[in-house]
């Protein structure tokens, strides 16, 4: 069987264009006993992926130029000589931005999602909801009352983020860059206010939004966004640093000297979100944003793109805001 691959064809310097990047046809090779042969259904794209075309070292090891572009997958398993898993299962694999591969059995999970569909694996199920939850509860840790403030709101990990203050019995603020975005937030992730960042008037408006102070900042943007939010934190708030998305695609980053100063007078701390520091609750997480969303507590939204030959357009969209919750290409039925 053929299969179509993207790989990295040089560096990025700024957004990522089609031509960093080229498709390449692959003959896979005949199953060995263990191995299954897998068809993709749906690709992720996330935004780590943007520092790893670059090259840097952190939070995960460099695409050197030529690699394909691995990450999550959900696939179909179309053969199989694995006596675990047989035709027709769906598999969460890491292989990335393929349309198909060959696998061995012991490298793959099975989807679980219960009602929820099979592309939830990747987003409020998956690693963008877990970060949302994990983060939120061991960073950010609201209390009721508490005024929680989410940049990136209307994008995976920010969505369920807010939601999970929400069901915490704080009160959640969400930021985005449009007002469709925050009418959504307000109206069906049930966020108490939601402000533009484009809008002239989004510093007063914020301020106006958090009367006594940010007890929570959960930050997936840095810049600007950030600026205008830091100078309200609270004393005694928590600043959990989960992403920058208005740094990725910059050559030199943008510097905020004033921070250490900030923590300092208000007695706040600032702490950077590492997904991978929380695996020993995973299953409890899990567990819990499936009851959530079944019982329609937590609203989750996907952004699906169609097409293998979208992929790195859907990646731009990452970076222009195109997306509500989480960004998915769908590649097979
Ligand atoms: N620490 C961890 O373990 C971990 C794990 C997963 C993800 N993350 C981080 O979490 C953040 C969100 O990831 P995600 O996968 O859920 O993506 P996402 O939020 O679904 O999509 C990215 C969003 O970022 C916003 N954005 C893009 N450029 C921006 C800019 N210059 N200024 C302000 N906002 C900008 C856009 O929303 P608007 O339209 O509202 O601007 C866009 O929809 C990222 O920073 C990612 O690196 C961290």
């Amino acid at each position: 069987m053929q299969v179509r691959r993207i790989v990295l064809a040089k560096r990025p310097t700024g957004m990522p264009e089609e031509s960093d990047f080229r498709i390449e046809t692959l003959e896979l090779p005949a199953l060995a006993e263990g191995q299954v042969l897998l068809e993709t259904m749906y690709v992720s794209v996330d935004p780590y992926m943007r520092g790893r075309m670059a090259g840097l070292a952190e939070p995960a090891p460099p695409y050197n130029i030529g690699d394909v572009i691995t990450g999550s997958v959900i696939a179909r398993v179309v053969d199989s000589r694995e006596g675990s898993l047989s035709v027709g299962d769906l598999v969460h694999a890491g292989y990335g931005w393929q349309t198909g591969a060959v696998a061995k059995g012991g490298t793959l999970q099975l989807v679980e999602t219960g009602s929820l569909p099979a592309s939830a694996a990747l987003g409020v199920l998956g690693s963008t909801g877990l970060t949302g939850y994990c983060g939120m509860t061991q960073v950010g840790r609201p209390k009721p009352g508490e005024t929680v403030v989410v940049s990136g709101a209307a994008g995976a990990v920010g969505s369920v983020a807010g939601q999970v203050a929400r069901l915490a019995g704080a009160r959640v603020v969400g930021i985005a860059s449009t007002d469709q975005k925050c009418s959504l937030l307000v109206g069906r992730m049930g966020f108490d206010a939601a402000l533009n960042y484009n809008a002239s008037d989004f510093p007063d408006a914020l301020r106006a939004a958090c009367p006594q102070g940010v007890d929570v900042y959960f930050d997936n943007v840095g810049g600007p966004v950030s600026n205008t939010v830091l100078p309200l934190i609270a004393h005694g708030a928590r600043i959990a640093v989960c992403g920058q998305m208005s740094q990725y695609n910059l050559e030199q980053l943008e510097t905020t000297p004033a921070i250490p100063t900030l923590l300092l007078n208000r007695g706040a701390v600032m702490e950077g979100v590492q997904l991978m520091n929380y695996r020993a609750i995973y299953p409890e997480a899990r567990a819990q944003l499936a009851e959530w969303t079944a019982r329609g507590d937590l609203h989750y939204e996907e952004t699906l793109i169609e097409g293998f030959h979208r992929i790195v357009e859907a990646f731009q969209m990452l970076f222009k805001g195109g997306n509500i919750g989480k960004l998915l290409v769908r590649i097979s039925e």
